[in-house]
């Protein structure tokens, strides 16, 4: 079983789509710790009713550079962490967590990449430029997390269809639902079962 930790800020809808894949049988990973950087994100709540240990790490009580990425290494070295999934995690880390875990953190994003992704993209304003852009199709990305922002070797994508009388919120919601639900435990699955090769910047799924 792979050991996974998990870094969330906001509501862990995502963090529920990979509690509930863990549940399944056959399942090759599982949820060894959870860090919140925000103490009532509702993600919280989740991680607690499954019982799922959950910390609270607030960037804002660390002075030293390093000292707060130095905090999670350590809570999910007790943890035996294996794999980090950042599932809306909304703090920026420094490079120590990424040479740390480098090849091992992955991260999910609600629009089909390179497409509106980068620094300022986040959250609704994703959904908010797609719909201003008037994009067909938009979608979610899994992948691999690197010091640039957005630009790690991509695991899985899937395309959602943009309707007409959308708004940013029933694309968000669409996006969620048939994208990122999906897409996250399955990209958790195929590095549980040693089946991504990273390649030149690129990743190949072994079948
Ligand atoms: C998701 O849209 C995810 O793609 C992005 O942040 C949002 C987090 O939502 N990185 P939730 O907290 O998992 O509900």
């Amino acid at each position: 079983m792979l050991r996974v930790g998990v870094l969330v800020s906001g509501g862990g809808t995502n963090l529920q789509a990979l509690i509930d894949a863990c549940k399944t049988k056959e399942f090759p990973a599982k949820i060894v710790s959870v860090i919140s950087s925000r103490s009532k994100a509702f993600a919280v709540e989740r991680a607690r009713n499954h019982n799922l240990p959950c910390e609270v790490i607030q960037k804002k009580n660390f002075s030293e550079a390093g000292a707060f990425e130095a905090a999670i290494i350590k809570t999910f070295d007790m943890h035996g962490v294996e794999l980090v999934v950042m599932a809306g995690f909304l703090t920026i880390l420094d490079d120590s967590f990424f040479d740390y875990y480098a090849n091992k953190i992955i991260n999910i994003h609600p629009s089909l990449i390179p497409s509106f992704c980068g620094k300022n993209f986040y959250g609704i304003k994703v959904h908010k430029a797609a719909l201003e852009k008037g994009v067909k199709v938009t979608g979610a990305t899994v992948q691999f997390v690197i010091p640039e922002t957005d630009a790690g070797p991509i695991i899985l994508q899937k395309a959602v269809d943009v309707m007409d009388n959308d708004t940013p919120e029933t694309l968000q919601k669409r996006v969620m639902e048939e994208a990122e639900w999906i897409i996250l435990p399955k990209a958790v699955q195929l590095f549980a079962e040693g089946k991504i090769a990273i390649e030149d910047g690129r990743t190949r799924i072994i079948s």
